[in-house]
């Protein structure tokens, strides 16, 4: 046998041991599971589907039981966001040696963006266009977590949103079921690692279904109605792809779809992710969402609600006490049956011990390693890497950036609400918990006044800062100390957007405009010509037509964690050349929400503002301020036609798809060359575009790189009118480019 087929054959057999291996622990999960099932009395088998708030709160009141002494009576299957390392030793230790079967507690946790060390938000993240980055920080998130008790992250959420005024959007990966698709594989590997029994590696949960980011008017637990088309096309994809990544549990949405609440959605949960993705993991509510359907209206009482959300293929209760108070009732009234709840606590079950915590329930409460590992300070090295990589130029007039000693300023003002600010969780979100609720350490983070004032001493500009307009109230007459060192300036920093606080669950605003006097300040530094830079902190895209229109630089720095001043100061200086992409639309007033670039051509599509008749507005164009995939560099480059290897494929066929982008400037760069389809005459009314693909290249000065993209049938396929992935033979347009409006296009054809 030669080498290489030896190796090849040494290797696959090594990977069929490996293969009969996990077989075997399969089995052998399962038979343990059966043999402790069997142990079981009703009372403690709906005991393990009992999840019980731990020491935080994240949603409505709920009972406040004694939690130890339901514990000690094996009335408690998990614990949710609890904070104290010390406590949950002492639950875990009561689980374990107080209960007749000793079974382990399982601890969950919103882990959204980091846990001790905060990294910039999952949107910001998104807008990296990065996997790799991203898988990194959830294993870096999932590492302190685990070592500090926490076996479960509620993460990643993967709702694709068209609506920035929903609170939520922060926690997703933007306005794109691909890239959201992309997004949600790499986080779930990360959370998980390889091996779910680890000590560093916390499950995951994917989050929420389904249809949640859809929901009307962007009000938080509001009604989702839409067809099944956009359902499978628009919101799954990226569940799917966790599913497929092996997310070990999902998590229901509180939203109704088309009628019917998430929790007790049987199309959703039993037809469609056990069914057809045969996925088979555990499903948990929403705190408290198994009650809800009866506030819905959709449930009579918690014997109904406990039926319906058992019979929709649903296992674990957060929060609330439906399955506590109702699940026996039904049970007696032949709603569910035995069978069916056995079913639950199996899924429940087979979570803990591929945990790993019937082998070891202290495997993530070991004191020596949570010492060891939180808060190291190569995670505060990746938080601010991943924090620059994120940041996303929108405009840069004048190349006024980078601010090196070549710069024509000297004397540069920082102004504005958070220019060092160490309240509301700035530069951060609600969704920080593993810091405390609302009495964190603000000393933590580095605020761009800290990071910028000596940096940019350092490179020989004289700066100052101004704190000024802190609360958001001031008026124009209060802003004449603006006004007074904006005179005495050269160039100003104005830090501007959201409280960290407003950011996340149930913050939902009705405008997205800079609130309160924030515009004043730009205005007011803008005067005598004075060049300003505005940084927008941000957890959604938000509206400022008035800087679009007046100020140079613009730079989205979204809300980027711990390392906010010192990742603004890399990319400001150009230590780090800015190559973030918009993972969603910004648009230029909150009147076009919704606003998304994959939307269907109307019959009378507007292509000039202002012509009657056509699909507009009397008063805005119904362009974006800026489009999906949109950001600037402080390099340049530029994209060759696109070449095809044919210009018609089979079914069975690939397409390439190549073309040249070159880096035109004189600085080494990043850019993410993102493909878009059109099929422009199908069965039914089709996006203008559809991401398909993206490629994130690093060129030097200079340099020319040929990006090629493989296009099949599949990648061409949509849901159509008989509920069958398919795609239509005819016309197709391709188009390349670095965000979805400046593209170049090639059309071909599929047989
Ligand atoms: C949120 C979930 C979260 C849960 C636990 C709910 O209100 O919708 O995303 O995981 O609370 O904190």
């Amino acid at each position: 046998m030669k080498k290489t087929g030896f190796l090849l054959f040494a290797l696959t057999c090594l990977a069929c041991v490996q293969a009969a291996a996990q077989q075997t622990s399969v089995k052998d999960i399962d038979r343990k599971v059966n043999e402790l099932l069997a142990k079981m009395t009703l009372e403690e088998k709906i005991g393990q589907l009992q999840q019980r708030a731990g020491d935080i709160s994240t949603g409505t009141a709920v009972a406040k039981d004694d939690l130890m002494s339901q514990i000690r009576s094996g009335q408690v299957g998990s614990v949710l966001s609890n904070t104290s390392f010390e406590n949950k030793i002492i639950m875990q230790r009561a689980a374990v040696k107080e209960t007749r079967l000793g079974i382990p507690l399982v601890f969950g946790f919103d882990v959204i963006h980091g846990y001790k060390t905060i990294f910039p938000i999952p949107l910001a993240q998104a807008a990296s266009w990065d996997m790799g980055m991203i898988e990194q920080i959830e294993r870096i998130a999932a590492t302190e977590a685990a070592a500090d008790g926490q076996d479960w992250a509620f993460a990643p959420m993967v709702d694709v949103s068209r609506d920035p005024r929903w609170g939520r959007v922060m926690e997703g990966a933007g306005e794109d079921p691909y890239l959201g698709s992309k997004v949600a594989a790499a986080r779930v590997k990360g959370f998980q690692g390889s091996d779910l029994s680890s000590p560093t590696a916390v499950a995951a949960c994917v989050k929420h279904y389904a249809g949640y980011g859809f929901t009307e008017g962007g009000r938080d637990y509001n009604t989702v109605d839409m067809s099944d088309q956009r359902l499978r096309e628009m919101v799954l994809p990226p569940f799917e792809a966790a599913a497929k990544a092996g997310s070990a549990t999902f998590m229901n949405a509180f939203n109704t779809l088309n009628g019917v609440p998430a929790s007790m959605n049987k199309y959703l949960v039993s037809d469609i992710l056990r069914g057809e993705w045969g996925w088979s993991g555990m499903v948990v509510s929403d705190w408290n969402s198994f009650g809800e359907t009866i506030v819905h209206g959709a449930a009579a009482d918690e014997t109904d609600a406990a039926a319906k959300c058992l019979n929709a293929g649903s296992d674990m209760d957060m929060a609330g006490s439906t399955f506590q108070k109702g699940l026996k009732n039904a049970l007696d009234k032949g709603r569910v049956t035995k069978a069916q709840i056995d079913e639950a606590v199996r899924r429940v079950l087979r979570f803990k011990f591929q945990l790993g915590l019937f082998d070891n329930p202290f495997v993530r409460l070991d004191p020596k390693r949570r010492a060891e590992t939180l808060e190291k300070p190569e995670y505060r090295q990746f938080s601010r890497e991943a924090a620059a990589k994120s940041m996303v130029l929108l405009k840069n007039e004048g190349g006024i950036l980078p601010l090196t000693e070549k710069s024509p300023f000297k004397r540069i003002l920082i102004i504005g609400p958070y220019a060092n600010s160490h309240t509301n969780k700035d530069y951060m979100s609600f969704w920080t918990l593993g810091l405390g609720m609302r009495y964190y350490d603000s000393t933590k983070v580095v605020t761009p006044a800290m990071a910028l004032k000596p940096q940019l001493e350092a490179l020989g500009f004289s700066v100052s800062v101004q704190e000024i307009c802190l609360d958001a109230t001031c008026t124009e007459k209060d802003l004449s100390v603006a006004i007074q060192a904006a005179r005495e300036a050269d160039l100003v920093i104005a830090c501007v957007g959201e409280e960290g606080l407003n950011c996340g669950e149930s913050r939902c605003v009705s405008d997205l405009n800079l609130r309160d006097n924030q515009e004043q300040i730009l205005r007011v530094t803008s005067r005598n010509n004075k060049p300003t830079v505005m940084v927008l902190f941000n957890s959604r895209p938000m509206t400022f037509q008035w800087a679009n229109d007046n100020v140079p630089a613009i730079l989205v720095a979204w809300q980027p964690g711990f390392e906010a001043g010192n990742a603004l100061s890399d990319v400001l200086t150009g230590k780090v050349n800015p190559g973030g992409k918009l993972p969603v639309t910004f648009p230029r007033s909150t009147g076009q929400i919704p606003l998304y670039y994959n939307h269907l051509k109307t019959g009378r599509p507007q292509e000039i503002f202002g012509t009657m008749w056509t699909s507009g507005y009397l008063d805005l164009p119904s362009t974006p301020a800026y489009p999906f995939g949109f950001g600037l560099s402080y390099t340049k480059f530029a994209y060759s036609d696109i070449r095809l290897s044919k210009s018609q494929i089979s079914l069975t066929e690939t397409l390439e798809v190549s073309v040249d982008v070159t880096n035109t400037g004189g600085l080494a760069g990043d850019e993410v060359v993102q493909l878009y389809i059109n099929d422009v005459a199908a069965d039914i009314a089709r996006p203008v575009q559809e991401l398909k693909g993206f490629e994130k290249v690093n060129l030097a000065a200079g340099a020319t790189k040929t990006v090629t993209f493989k296009l099949t049938a599949a990648d061409l396929s949509y849901w159509n009118q008989n509920s069958k992935r398919k795609a239509d033979p005819g016309k197709f347009t391709v188009f390349v480019g670095g965000n979805a409006r400046d593209v170049k296009s090639a059309g071909f054809e599929l047989k």
